[in-house]
């Protein structure tokens, strides 16, 4: 990793730079007034709606609600991160990115690594175009089903017959002139070194060559298939300093530059699988690289997405890994989040079964593929009999602990509600008998607080002292500090307009709904709702005696991302709507459950309310 990028250096970049000359550089602007104004590039339009404000150095979309600096424009547009996009900016103004001193020998020695790696992936795409045996390559590939968009797409390569025509080809590159030792080569995964005879030789010889790629599109690594019945089927470069198996996804890449807009990926098992459902305008598979699938990857792709479909085969191995992706998901299951799982007929896998049945079917397998909820309690009461008190017992033994992993608080609150109707007994017992040790907040419990009578039809007229809000709010336990909700938080301390914008149905089903991050979102949007200008450290001292101000301060320091920052108020919005669907769901049940007449008024109103929306 490259160290941080200086702020001084972040703000001279800016300072030299005109977003205007960047923008247009990508699209037609046109001047109207003080502002340009041109089609939006990040949504569809046929009328502008898109502007740049050079005195602000600000662009924003009225359509879309993108917006942002020079450096978020050309992360959004290039699709880049953000040392990228001040590469580029730099680059266009002829100035360096300061490197921060640290590790700069192991930089250079990466960076010669990516370099031949780079290097490398172009030489083998070339011998699919020029080798004097090409042609069995390409029949190949044919043969398989790709047609030359894709395998361009995926820099698909041919690495000919023979023991040293990379190396032979490296070593002859200018640009690699002292650069691509064996050493090197060796460091890169390219070769395989004899040491004792100091000799070495290509690692892969006549193979079909999948380059990976990382989330930046650089070449990490490769794949490299047979083109016959032999073994090993494929070889993979070994693990070295750009390649860490356990984190990188086939087709990640491909994926996110195909999809503006990725919502969802599928999770393969094969190179093939990934490159045949793109053939089919299925662009948004992943493949792991011939490991399970980890925390690690799974993290990288809830950062780019809130869903993912597990794709497995329908035999025994299939079952077997979908259950250790199951652990490995709960784990991950913040709310907002979801993972789903799909199980394809017996000896198919996702190329040949889209071939057989076409995308439109197979898409159809993608969107009705079970949810984790349903795969979690279908698979462990498989072998139980859940017709009997024991087996029922004995699934509630198994189940609670893995439940109790389940990070998104709504979620899991779903779950055990699920757990407790199948086991037959309530929650509140099933809470009793489970040792947890971090307890979840249960409606049963927390009903007696739970007073939406406290906002009125009149709220708006009326903002209430900030003081009275906290007193109101009552955190009955600690926050978490990567959930959906407190990033709402976040977002809200360091953008306290951003209150403006909860509309009031909004506020008042975030007060509605008992849980401790929404209560105090709520409460934050009351307090900043009549003062959207309050410096933050007038806000954070209303809360000085909360349980959480701790916390509230180190959000406030937290730095946002560029990337948060365009598209803030969208995602700040869409963010407080999932929470409080998610949220109202697990109300709805809860109120179905409970005997009528035990309802307060209140809490009838509430139960009508949500019936007649669902
Ligand atoms: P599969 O054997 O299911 O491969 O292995 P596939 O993609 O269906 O292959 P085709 O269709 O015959 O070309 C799934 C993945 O496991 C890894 C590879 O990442 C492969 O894509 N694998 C498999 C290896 O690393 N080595 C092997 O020998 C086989
Ligand atoms: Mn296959």
């Amino acid at each position: 990793m490259a160290g941080r990028i200086p702020q001084d250096f972040i703000d001279d970049l800016l300072n030299r730079t005109d977003i205007a000359d960047v923008v247009e550089e990508r699209i037609t602007l046109k001047r109207t007034g003080r502002n340009y104004s041109g089609l939006c590039p990040f949504h569809q339009e046929k009328t502008p709606s898109f502007s740049v404000n050079p005195e602000k150095q600000f662009y924003y979309c009225f359509g879309c609600g993108a917006g942002g600096n020079a450096i978020g424009f050309v992360m959004e547009y290039d699709r880049i991160d953000f040392p990228q996009a001040v590469e580029t900016l730099a680059r266009r103004v002829g100035i360096d990115v300061p490197q921060e001193a640290g590790a700069p020998q192991k930089n250079q020695k990466l960076q010669n690594s990516y370099q031949i790696l780079d290097c490398t992936a172009r030489f083998y795409q070339h011998q699919l175009k020029k080798h004097p045996e090409k042609q069995k390559a390409i029949n190949y590939l044919k043969q398989r089903g790709l047609s030359g968009e894709i395998a361009q797409r995926f820099q698909i390569g041919y690495a000919p017959p023979g023991w040293d025509n990379l190396i032979n080809h490296l070593q002859q590159l200018p640009e690699l002139k002292d650069k691509a030792s064996q050493k090197e080569l060796d460091d890169a995964g390219l070769v395989i070194l004899k040491e004792q005879e100091n000799r070495c030789y290509d690692r892969f010889r006549d193979r079909i060559i999948f380059p990976i790629v990382d989330m930046r599109g650089r070449v990490i690594a490769f794949g490299g298939r047979v083109l016959t019945d032999e073994k090993p089927k494929y070889l993979n470069s070994p693990e070295t300093d750009t390649f860490h198996k356990n984190r990188e996804l086939y087709g990640l890449y491909q994926a996110r530059q195909i999809n503006r807009n990725l919502e969802k990926v599928v999770i393969v098992e094969g190179y093939m699988d990934v490159v045949a459902l793109a053939q089919f305008d299925i662009s948004n598979a992943v493949a792991t690289l011939g490991t399970a699938t980890s925390e690690h990857h799974l993290t990288r792709l809830f950062k780019v997405v809130n869903e993912v479909v597990f794709c497995f085969d329908g035999d025994n191995a299939g079952r077997k890994a979908a259950s250790r992706a199951l652990e490995t998901a709960l784990a991950l299951m913040e709310d907002g989040r979801q993972a789903r799982f799909l199980f394809l007929p017996e000896g198919e896998d996702p190329d040949t079964l889209v071939r057989q049945e076409g995308s439109d079917a197979f898409k159809q397998r993608i969107d009705t593929a079970k949810p984790l909820s349903e795969f979690f309690f279908d698979s462990l009461s498989e072998s139980l009999d859940i017709e009997s008190q024991e087996g029922r017992a004995r699934l509630s033994a198994i189940a609670m602990p893995l439940i109790e992993k389940i990070p998104g608080q709504v979620f899991q609150q779903l779950m055990k509600q699920q757990m407790s109707e199948m086991a037959g007994i309530t929650s509140d017992f099933l809470q009793q008998i489970t040792p947890a040790p971090e307890p979840a907040p249960s409606y049963e419990s927390a009903s007696p607080e739970y007073e939406p009578s406290a906002i009125g039809d009149d709220y708006w007229q009326q903002p209430s002292a900030p003081s009275r809000q906290a007193e109101r709010y009552r955190p009955r336990q600690a926050l978490k500090p990567s959930s959906l909700g407190t990033r709402a938080i976040r977002w809200l301390l360091h953008n306290p307009k951003l209150a403006l914008k909860v509309d009031f149905e909004t506020t008042e089903a975030l007060s509605a709904l008992l849980d401790p991050e929404l209560s105090m979102l709520r409460a934050l949007v009351e307090q900043l709702r009549p003062n959207p200008t309050l410096p933050t450290a007038l806000i954070l001292m209303e809360w000085q005696e909360d349980p959480n101000f701790e916390l509230l301060c180190q959000l406030t320091e937290q730095e946002l991302l560029i990337a948060d920052i365009s598209h803030m108020e969208t995602e700040f919005i869409d963010c407080l709507h999932q929470l409080v669907r998610k949220t109202e769901e697990a109300k709805l049940d809860y109120l179905k459950k409970k005997n009528l007449s035990s309802l307060t008024d209140e809490e009838k109103r509430l139960l009508k309310k949500l019936l007649l929306r669902t």
